[in-house]
C-alpha cells in the first residue's frame, strides 16, 4: 500500500508553536505498540463467535480454526460477475452488490475439505449448500457433505462425502451479496456532491485481506492465478478494473437495464492486487501510440480543472525511468490512476489500475503548494515501483511486507527524482524517512524489521505490519545497502531477482542471493562478510547502533542506541545488539576512505585528529545509526559551524543537530550541547537543518509552552529565526515573489512559520493582512499555496469567529481536496475556546467532516496550546461514541491517544490519564490499549525531563536570547 500508514502527508507546517511536525512521529509510535500488543499467539476461535478464547485449547483444533490455508488446492483462475447497486435499497436503506464467482482450482494433496475465504458475504444456497462443485476434464467431483461459515477464521468451509484427487482440476461456482458499505475495504462505496446531487462511487481496497468481501477466494499473496472480471453498471457509469476493459454491451438484469463490461483476464497474480471502480469519473489519457496507455481518471469537474494534468505529465517519465531502473518492461499494456474521495490509505498499487486519495494525484497551479506538487511525484514513484516490486514479484507472505514496502519507499525518492531532477529530493529521504524512524526504533519496545512467518496469522496482525518501521527503516536500510553495494550493483542484482521470479513468490533471503551474486562479479567491490550476514543484523535484531568516535586516539565503539537510557530491553538478540556498520567519514571538509566497523569496538587510527582537525562519521547520513564524539571533536564542530558551516555538508549539518539532540535526550551529551548547535542557524540558508532543528525544538516548546521557559525560549527563537526572515523578505522582493529553488521554498515557509510562532511583530500583521485581502475578495485567493497552510493558521489563531466562518465556508467549498486540507488544519489554530469546541463537535459528524479525516483533525487541535485540555475532555466526554467508531479500528484510534496527551508533562495530568485508564477498566480501551499505556510511560519520561532540565533550559535561553 502506498504509505499506507501515513495516510497523509506530514503538514509542511510543522512550526514548533503547533508541533504538528510531532504527528508523523506519533502516527508511527503508536502503530509501533499496538503491533507489539498483538504478538501474542494463534490462540483457538471459538466456532463463529467474535473473540477468541483466552485459555489455550487441549483438543486438536479443526482445519478451519487455523487463520493459515492448507496447502492441498491452489487456485487457477477465477470467473468473477459484480453488480454494485449506487442507490440504495428501497426496503432495507442499504447500498449492496450481487455477484457470482466461479474458481477453477488444481488438487495438489488429496483432500475431503476445501477451505476458501469468504467474509461478510451472504451466500445463495444451492441444493442446500453454499456452494457448486463442478470436476473439470472428466474428473467426477466427490458431494457436498456439509457446508458452512466461519466468521472468525473468515473461512467458507466445504465438507465432502469424497476426496479431491491430486493433479485434477475442479470448478466451485458461487452466488453471494455483500453490502457496499462506506468502510473503506474490500468492495466499498465512496460519495462526492455535484451541486445538491449526491454521486456513489462503487470501489475497492483488498490489501491485506479484503478480496474476501468482494467475493470468495483463496486469499493469501502466494495463491495467484488469473482474473477474468465482469461489472455490471447502470447506463452513463465507466466500470474500470486492472485488465483493460473488452467490451460494453447492454443488457437486462432482473428486469433492469444495465451495462455489462468485460475486462481483458489479468496476468498471474495476487488477489490484494485486485481493484474495480464503477463511477461517473471522467479522464485524461496519454497520447495514441505509446507501448503503455495511461489515463488518470478522477471526478469530472476536477478533470475539466485540469486537476489531473501533473500526474499524466509525470506518470509517463516516472514509468519509463522504472523500466530502466529494474531493465524488465511494464507487464502490463495500461496504467489507469484513479483519485478516490474517499480512501483509507495514501495509496494502492493495484496492478494496472492505482488508486489514491484525492490529494495523491490531484493538483492544480493555482491553488497546490510545492509540497503537495513533491506528495503526487512520491505517491506515484511509489505505487509505480510496485509493478515490479511486489506484484509483478511478490513476498510469499505478509511477514515479508517490509520487503515490499521498505524497497518501494527507498526507490520512490528515485522515480520522483528523475521526475523532478531540481529538487534535490533523493536527499529529503534522510529528514522523512532515516531520522523519523530513528524516533521509533530508538525505543526499548520497537521491534525487528523481520517477522517469522508463523506469527503473523490474523488480520489484524497483518494489519498491524503496515508501521513506519515496515516503510521507513526498510528503506533507511535498503538504501544503506545500495550504498555500499553501489547502485550499479544493486541494480544489476535486482534485475535478475525480477527476471528470475517473475510471476511468483520469494522471500528476502531470494532477494540476498541476487544482490550476492551481483556483488561477487563486482570486480572492486570488498564487503567484509556475505551481504546475508551483514543485513541479518539490520534486519533480524531491532533498533541501531549509537558509534561513538574518541578522537583523542582513534578508539571506536558501537551500542545499542535507547533514548531513554533507563529503558529495559527484554527482547533477546542473537547478535547481542551488535551490527556491522559501514562508515563514511569527513576529515575537516575532505572525505575519507570508508571503512568497517565489524565489532562491539575497535582502533582505526586514521581517526585521531591533532589541532584544530575534527571528524564528521556518517557522511550524507547512508548509514542507519547515530554518532558521537570525544567533547573535543563536538567543540571543533561547532567551532567549524560557526565560522564557516558550508565545509560541512548540509544534511550532516542537519545531522549534527539531530544526533545532538537525540544523545542529549538519552543522557548521552548534555542537553546545552544540543542546544548549541542551533547557534549556528542564524547563517544557515538551508532547509534541511532548520527541518531538524524545528522538529527539536518542538518537544521544548511541548514540554515548555506553559511554562517561565516559554519567554526566553520564544525570545531565542525569535533571534535565530529574524537573519532567515529577512533574508527571504529581501529575495522575494517583499513576499512577492517565490523563490525558485524547491527546497528553497520550504525554507521560505519555515522562515514565515518560525517567525510567526515566535513573535516576529511584522510577520503576524502579514499573515492577517494577507487572510484578510482573501476575505475581501473569496473567489479569488491572493494568497500563495506553498504559504497558505501558515497563513491560515496564523490568521485563524490572530483572529476570531468571522475569519472562522469565512475559512470553514472556504473549506465546504474547496474545489480541491489539498485546499481542503490546508483549510482543516487552519481551522484547528484558533485562540477562541468555544470555536475549538464547537470544530471538536464537527469531527463526530461524517457530513461536516469526513470520517478519513476526524482523527487528524483532533490531533491538529490537541497541538494548539489552547486547544490541548479542551480535546482531552472532549474525548473522554464522547469517550463511548469515539470508542465505537474507532476502537476496533485499526490506525487511528491509538494515534489519536498519542496525539492528544503527548504535551503531558505535568503529576496532575498523568493523575487523569491513570483516573481515565481506572474508569475505562471494564469495557477495555480497545485498540488504543498500548498507545494509552505508552502515553503514561511517556509521561512520566517527560515529568522526569523537565524535573532534570528545565532550571538548565531557562538560564540558557535567557543567556542566549540577549540581542547583541
Ligand atoms: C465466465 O462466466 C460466464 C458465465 O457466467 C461465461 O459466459 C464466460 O464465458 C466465462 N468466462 C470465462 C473466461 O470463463
Ligand atoms: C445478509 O444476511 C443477514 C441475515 O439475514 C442480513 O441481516 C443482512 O442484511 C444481509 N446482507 C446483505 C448485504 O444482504
Ligand atoms: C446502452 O444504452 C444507453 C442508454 O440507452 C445508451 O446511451 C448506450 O449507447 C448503450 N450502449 C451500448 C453499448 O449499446
Ligand atoms: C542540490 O543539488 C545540486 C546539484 O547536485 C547541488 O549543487 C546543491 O548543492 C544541492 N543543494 C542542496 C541544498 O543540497
Ligand atoms: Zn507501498
Amino acid at each position: 500500500m502506498g504509505k499506507g500508514f501515513f495516510i497523509s502527508k506530514t503538514l509542511t507546517i510543522a512550526g514548533v508553536i503547533v508541533g504538528a511536525g510531532a504527528v508523523a512521529t506519533i502516527i508511527a509510535l503508536s502503530v509501533v505498540y499496538s503491533q507489539e500488543k498483538a504478538k501474542n499467539q494463534e490462540v483457538k476461535p471459538t466456532n463463529g463467535g467474535t473473540s477468541p478464547p483466552t485459555t489455550t485449547q487441549v483438543t486438536p483444533w479443526d482445519p478451519w480454526d487455523h487463520y493459515r490455508l492448507p496447502d492441498s488446492l491452489s487456485p487457477v483462475s477465477y470467473n468473477i460477475t459484480l453488480w454494485p447497486r449506487l442507490e440504495a435499497s428501497r426496503s432495507t436503506g442499504l447500498y449492496i452488490f450481487t455477484g457470482r464467482s466461479a474458481v477453477v482450482f488444481e488438487c495438489k494433496k488429496p483432500t475431503d475439505l476445501i477451505l476458501i475465504h469468504s467474509n461478510k458475504l451472504n451466500l445463495t444456497l444451492i441444493n442446500g449448500h453454499h456452494a457448486r462443485l463442478t470436476g473439470l476434464d472428466g474428473a467426477t467431483p466427490p458431494n457436498i457433505k456439509d457446508s458452512w461459515l466461519q466468521p472468525v477464521t473468515q473461512f467458507l468451509v466445504i465438507q465432502l462425502d469424497g476426496r479431491l484427487q491430486a493433479g485434477n482440476r475442479y470448478e466451485l461456482y458461487s452466488d453471494f451479496t455483500g453490502e457496499l458499505a462506506d468502510d473503506l475495504g474490500g468492495f466499498y462505496r465512496s460519495e462526492y456532491f455535484v451541486g445538491e446531487i449526491k454521486k456513489v462511487v462503487a470501489t475497492t481496497q483488498m490489501q491485506p485481506t479484503h478480496a474476501r468481501k468482494a467475493f470468495p477466494c483463496f486469499d493469501e499473496p502466494a495463491m495467484k492465478a488469473v482474473f477474468h472480471m465482469t461489472l455490471l453498471h447502470p447506463h452513463g457509469t465507466v466500470a474500470l478494473a486492472n485488465g483493460m476493459n473488452v467490451a460494453s454491451v447492454n443488457v437486462t438484469v432482473d428486469g433492469q437495464d444495465v451495462t455489462q463490461t468485460s475486462f481483458q483476464a489479468t496476468p498471474i497474480m495476487s488477489t490484494y492486487l485486485l481493484a474495480f471502480v464503477v463511477s461517473e469519473f471522467d479522464f485524461i489519457r496519454s497520447p495514441e501510440g505509446e507501448k503503455v496507455l495511461i489515463r488518470i481518471w478522477a471526478r469530472k469537474q476536477a478533470i475539466e480543472e485540469g486537476q489531473g494534468d501533473y500526474a499524466l505529465e509525470k506518470t509517463g517519465p516516472i514509468l519509463e525511468f522504472f523500466e530502466k531502473y529494474y531493465t524488465t518492461d511494464y507487464p502490463l499494456n495500461k496504467s489507469d490512476q484513479i483519485a478516490l474521495p474517499d480512501f483509507s490509505a495514501g495509496a494502492m498499487e493495484n496492478w494496472g489500475l492505482i488508486t489514491y486519495r484525492e490529494t495523491a494525484l490531484l493538483f492544480n497551479n493555482a491553488s497546490s503548494s510545492n509540497a503537495d506538487k513533491e506528495w503526487i511525484a512520491t505517491v506515484i514513484s511509489h505505487e509505480l515501483a510496485h509493478m515490479w516490486f511486489g506484484n509483478l514479484v511478490t513476498m510469499r507472505w505478509w511477514n515479508d511486507l517490509w520487503l515490499n514496502e521498505g524497497f518501494a519507499t527507498y526507490v520512490s525518492y528515485l522515480g520522483a527524482n528523475s521526475a523532478e531532477p531540481t529538487w534535490n529530493y533523493t536527499d529529503l529521504i534522510v529528514m522523512k524517512e532515516v531520522y523519523k524512524v530513528m524516533s521509533v526504533d530508538a525505543l526499548a519496545s520497537s521491534h525487528p524489521l523481520s517477522t517469522k512467518e508463523q506469527d503473523i496469522m490474523q488480520p489484524a496482525q497483518i494489519s498491524e505490519l503496515f508501521d513506519s518501521i515496515t516503510y521507513s527503516k526498510g528503506a533507511a536500510i535498503l538504501r544503506m545497502l545500495s550504498e555500499f553495494l553501489t547502485e550499479p550493483v544493486f541494480a544489476r542484482g535486482l534485475s535478475t531477482y525480477l527476471n528470475t521470479f517473475k510471476y511468483g513468490n520469494t522471500v528476502y533471503q531470494d532477494l540476498w542471493n541476487h544482490l550476492q551474486t551481483a556483488a561477487n562479479l563486482a570486480p572492486d567491490l570488498e564487503l567484509p562478510a556475505s551481504i546475508e550476514v551483514i543485513m541479518n543484523r539490520w534486519i533480524l535484531q531491532m533498533g541501531f547502533p549509537l558509534v561513538s568516535i574518541d578522537t583523542t586516539n582513534g578508539h571506536i565503539t558501537q551500542n545499542h542506541f535507547l533514548l531513554d537510557p533507563e529503558s529495559v530491553v527484554d527482547r533477546p538478540s542473537e547478535f547481542q545488539y551488535e551490527w556491522i556498520v559501514p562508515i563514511k567519514w569527513i576529515k575537516s571538509g575532505t572525505e575519507q576512505t570508508p571503512f568497517w566497523l565489524k565489532s562491539k569496538t575497535d582502533t582505526h587510527p586514521p581517526l585521531k585528529m591533532i589541532g584544530s582537525d575534527w571528524v564528521l562519521a556518517n557522511t550524507k547520513v547512508s548509514g542507519f545509526f547515530r554518532v558521537n564524539y570525544d567533547t573535543a571533536n563536538w567543540e571543533r564542530l561547532l567551532t567549524q559551524l560557526s565560522t564557516n558551516h558550508e565545509v560541512i555538508p548540509v544534511i550532516n549539518r542537519a545531522q549534527i543537530v539531530d544526533d545532538a539532540f537525540n544523545l542529549a535526550r538519552a543522557k548521552t551529551v548534555s542537553t546545552k550541547l544540543a542546544l548549541r548547535t542551533t547557534l549556528y542557524l542564524q547563517k544557515e540558508r538551508e532547509y534541511m537543518p532548520w527541518e531538524m532543528a524545528d522538529r527539536n525544538l518542538g518537544y521544548f516548546f511541548l514540554m515548555f509552552d506553559r511554562s517561565e521557559v516559554y519567554g526566553p525560549m520564544r525570545a531565542y527563537l525569535r533571534k535565530q529565526v529574524m537573519p532567515l526572515f529577512n533574508h527571504f523578505q529581501a529575495i522575494t522582493a517583499n513576499w512577492t515573489k517565490i523563490p525558485d529553488n524547491h527546497l528553497d521554498q520550504y525554507t521560505q515557509v519555515r522562515a514565515i512559520s518560525l517567525a510567526c510562532s515566535s513573535g516576529v511583530p511584522v510577520c503576524e500583521a502579514l499573515m492577517t493582512s494577507w487572510f484578510q485581502a482573501w476575505m475581501k475578495t473569496p473567489e479569488k485567493n491572493p494568497i500563495h499555496p506553498n504559504l497558505r497552510q501558515t497563513v491560515y493558521c496564523g490568521a485563524l489563531a490572530a483572529g476570531g469567529v468571522e475569519e472562522w466562518n469565512f475559512a470553514w465556508k472556504m473549506y465546504k467549498e474547496a474545489p480541491i481536496a489539498s485546499e481542503a486540507e490546508k483549510l482543516m488544519y487552519g481551522l484547528t489554530c484558533t485562540r477562541e475556546p468555544w470555536l475549538i469546541q464547537r470544530y471538536l463537535t464537527y469531527c463526530l459528524d461524517p457530513e461536516k467532516i469526513r470520517k478519513q479525516d476526524a482523527t487528524f483533525t483532533m490531533v491538529y487541535i490537541a497541538g494548539n496550546v489552547v486547544g490541548q485540555s479542551l480535546v482531552w475532555d472532549f474525548v473522554r466526554a464522547n469517550w463511548n461514541y469515539i470508542y465505537n467508531d474507532y476502537g476496533s479500528g485499526s490506525f487511528s484510534f491509538g494515534r489519536l491517544i498519542e496525539g492528544i496527551t503527548r504535551r503531558f508533562s505535568s503529576e496532575f495530568e498523568l493523575k487523569q490519564l491513570q483516573q481515565f485508564i481506572k474508569e475505562n477498566s471494564d469495557q477495555g480501551l480497545g485498540s488504543a490499549s498500548q498507545a494509552v499505556e505508552q502515553a503514561l510511560e511517556r509521561t512520566k519520561a517527560n515529568i522526569k525531563w523537565v524535573a532534570e532540565n528545565k532550571a538548565d533550559v531557562f538560564q540558557w535561553f535567557t543567556d542566549n536570547s540577549k540581542l547583541i
